[in-house]
């Protein structure tokens, strides 16, 4: 049944062997999107968009090419937006990225921006096809300021997906052994979910060896960022020839992968309003449609696995439910910690470099240029710490046996 969601049982969320050619007829985008870095550091982007043709988006044919249409335009426009940074922006998109961007966007049920779906999700490729998933081994189809870091911090992304992988095909198992009522069964599979939710910080863990903070704190974070909630693009951003009135897009944020939003809706919880609100919109408009559906159907599975729980009162099944929160709320505290060093700690770094204008010549390049904007925001609009921290005690909360 995880097919009927387009969820892969090897692969998870992620998009099975992206393409990494579209027909010859848009080669125009390819040349472009591929050498998005050298053009932004040529400042040379914006011109060259402008002169792209308008293209036809009726030749891209399945799923998979779409899916890569969309990544090629998102690098494009993230990078036409960022070029000269938060104080240089843009007000328009032009039409020859615009228009063909906004019907690949309806094609899919995605939005017209950068999302997690893109940039991790169908944006990998393995170097030796036969070989693991493992860094050395992967290499991304497309890239944006940052260098290695860049490959660090999707790629690793993506192992985490991977990682997830069992413990999505124990969701299916759960449900159907609440519906019979077979304890055993579900105790198993909540076993294997905590399993997978260890593995996902596992692979979480490597951030911090292949991500230097000072790069993605003072050069990454801009081109992951969006045109809503976003004080350097207040106004949103016209998409010309699509519609007249600018619209408002977030950026990218872990909210975006449908992995978590799976375990939170498969054992109860319940999250706070403002919150809740961040969630469920990145879940019905940021996700691909499939996905979100899944999401869904979980959430609407009865009897709840956490009234079977506290029901049958069995305390191996009580047991492997405790832990599967237990696992989720460290995965959640690893990434608050996390967020420390990679933002709130460079972000202090930061306001004292630009105050007193010290540290040396590279820091100050790195790190000082990073947008004012985003120092107290995800990527995604988020006011980050007290968001996340707020869905981890959440989390918390849905223990059966509250201490
Ligand atoms: N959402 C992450 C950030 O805020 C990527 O930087």
């Amino acid at each position: 049944r995880l097919q009927w969601y387009y969820v892969s049982e090897e692969y998870g969320f992620v998009l099975p062997e992206p393409l990494e050619d579209l027909p010859p007829y848009y080669q125009p985008w390819m040349e472009i999107a591929k050498n998005v870095t050298e053009l932004i550091d040529s400042h040379s982007l914006r011109a060259c968009v402008q002169k792209m043709p308008l293209l036809e988006t009726h030749l891209l044919q399945g799923h998979r090419e779409l899916r890569l249409a969309h990544l090629t335009l998102s690098v494009m426009t993230m990078g036409y937006v960022w070029q000269e940074g938060e104080n240089d922006t843009v007000k328009v998109l032009p039409r020859t990225l615009a228009v063909p961007y906004w019907a690949v966007s309806q094609k899919l049920g995605l939005p017209p921006i950068l999302t997690h779906a893109d940039a991790v999700l169908a944006n990998w490729k393995k170097k030796d096809p036969q070989g693991v998933f493992s860094m050395e081994n992967l290499e991304l189809l497309f890239t944006l300021p940052g260098g290695k870091s860049v490959h660090g911090f999707f790629m690793v992304t993506l192992l985490v997906e991977l990682a997830a992988v069992p413990g999505i095909r124990a969701i299916p198992e759960v449900i159907n052994g609440v519906n019979q009522g077979d304890v055993t069964m579900v105790t198993r599979a909540l076993e294997s979910i905590s399993l997978a939710i260890d593995c996902m910080r596992e692979a979480l863990k490597l951030m911090h060896v292949y991500v230097e903070p000072a790069v993605f704190y003072g050069i990454m974070r801009i081109y992951l960022s969006g045109w809503k909630d976003n004080a350097s693009m207040e106004d949103g951003l016209v998409y010309e020839d699509v519609q007249v009135e600018p619209m408002e897009f977030s950026g990218g944020s872990a909210a975006q992968s449908s992995l978590l939003h799976c375990f939170d809706e498969l054992l109860g919880v319940k999250h706070e309003a403002s919150s809740g609100a961040f969630l469920t919109r990145m879940r019905s408009h940021y996700m691909p449609p499939a996905h979100a559906h899944f999401i869904q159907d979980i959430s609407l599975s009865r009897p709840s696995l956490r009234d079977f729980v506290l029901d049958r009162a069995s305390e191996p099944l009580t047991s492997a439910y405790e832990h599967c929160v237990a696992k989720l709320v460290a995965l959640r505290n690893y990434h608050i910690n996390m967020v420390s060093r990679f933002i709130t700690v460079p972000a202090s770094r930061a306001k004292e470099l630009r105050l007193r204008g010290e540290g040396s010549g590279e820091e100050r390049s790195t790190i000082a240029q990073a947008p004012t904007a985003l120092e107290e925001r995800g990527t995604g609009g988020s006011g980050i710490m007290s968001f996340l921290k707020t869905v981890r005690d959440r989390t918390r909360g849905v223990s059966v046996s509250p201490s």
